[in-house]
């Protein structure tokens, strides 16, 4: 079928926005109708041609959500008219990382997703006859996408899907880091170290966990009064003295739990740097440039510091998503705040821009 998409052409350069060409789903494939996709900064990464493992010609994003359109062959998990959050992160439920309780990082189709293919090694995407890559195994800038049944969430019908696309990257990121990876403890002190969407997730998640003081770290005002807003109890502006000005909050100890949401390495060294002896964990959920590395006094690891990173908040996506948004719907997690501006799928490089000059939290693309 016809639909159309956002194709990474070449990099650096503008998205264009066309019709190309979606095969049927094939053998465990699904075909979903995308109804709303969050603009997130791994998307315009990859764009820059700065990501040494990205590619082009591809349909770029993978903060979808939808509807099952048609099931291929064999598919069990999903039936048409299933209401779906895609998963860059999939649980195939069989491997050995999705059978043990401690990582969610399933490795069922992880190699020939990285290359840009679905798990059979080719794409269902094209243009003019050439293969289209999928990135990141979801490539959800367009009307339409395939993906394979584990990489899809069927979630609660009733939630709204401009809403609940945000929860297939960024901010079930942030949720998770707190809810699953840190398992924040009740009465906890928290330092969260960014108030992006990962950042703002992880300060809700804190919340949900019971911390009773969280401190959130940012260079920007606003983005500190939606933190107020997600439950940070304290906020302070980002710079060199943060170190210092967490350990007089905390009677020279440091915090609990730190968690980094930036992505720079400076900013990690402060949240190692940051949380207590004994029993401090820093969580990592921002990623850094490749080769970047972080420096890090042994003597603060032999005194009972901890540091763990965490992708996709730790979260085993087919499972957890939807545990997520039925808490939102309950009430207990606020996304409206979140979503800054609303979007065709046109005009998808002004979500680049507005990401760019770092204008409000998410743009949210209605398809
Ligand atoms: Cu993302
Ligand atoms: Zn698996």
């Amino acid at each position: 079928m016809r639909i159309r998409a956002a194709v990474l052409e070449e990099f650096a350069k503008p998205l264009v926005v066309q019709e190309v060409e979606l095969a049927e789903p094939g053998p465990k494939e699904v075909l979903v109708r995308l109804v709303a996709c969050g603009v997130c900064h791994t998307d315009m990464y990859t764009a820059s041609g700065v990501d040494p493992s990205g590619y082009a010609p591809t349909v770029l994003g993978h903060e979808g959500a939808g509807v099952v359109e048609r099931c291929g062959r064999d598919v069990t998990l999903l039936k048409d008219g299933d209401h779906v959050v895609t998963l860059f992160s999939p649980q195939c439920g069989e491997c050995i990382h999705c059978a043990s309780p401690l990582t969610n990082l399933c490795l069922a189709i992880r190699e020939q997703q990285n290359l840009g293919y679905l798990p059979d090694g080719t794409t269902r995407l094209s243009l003019d006859g050439e293969p289209l890559r999928h990135f990141m195994g979801t490539s959800t800038f367009a009307e339409y996408t395939v993906m394979p049944e584990i990489a899809l969430a069927r979630i609660d019908p009733q939630a709204p899907l401009d809403r609940a696309c945000l929860f297939a990257c960024g901010l079930s990121t942030g949720l998770g880091a707190a809810i699953k990876t840190a398992a924040v403890r009740e009465g906890s002190t928290c330092v969260v170290f960014g108030a992006g969407m990962v950042g703002l997730g992880a300060v809700a998640g804190a919340r949900l966990r019971g911390a009773e003081r969280i401190v959130c770290v940012d260079m920007s005002p606003e983005r500190l009064e939606l933190a107020r807003g997600q439950g940070a109890t304290d906020v302070m502006l980002g710079g060199d003295e943060t170190v210092a000005k967490v350990l007089e909050m905390t009677d020279g100890f440091g915090a609990d739990y730190t968690f980094e949401a930036t992505g720079n390495v400076a900013v990690m060294r402060q949240a190692v740097e940051a949380v207590r002896m004994g029993w401090g964990l820093c969580t990592v959920c921002g990623v850094a440039g490749r080769g970047e590395t972080l420096d890090i006094v042994p003597r603060l690891l032999i005194t009972g510091r901890r540091v763990c990173g965490s992708s996709f908040g730790g979260l085993k996506g087919r499972e957890d998503v939807p545990e997520l948004i039925r808490r939102y719907m309950g009430g207990e997690i606020d996304v409206d705040p979140f979503i800054s501006h609303r979007i065709s799928l046109d005009e998808v490089n002004r979500g680049f821009e507005l990401m760019e000059a770092q204008d409000g939290i998410r743009s949210v693309i209605e398809l």
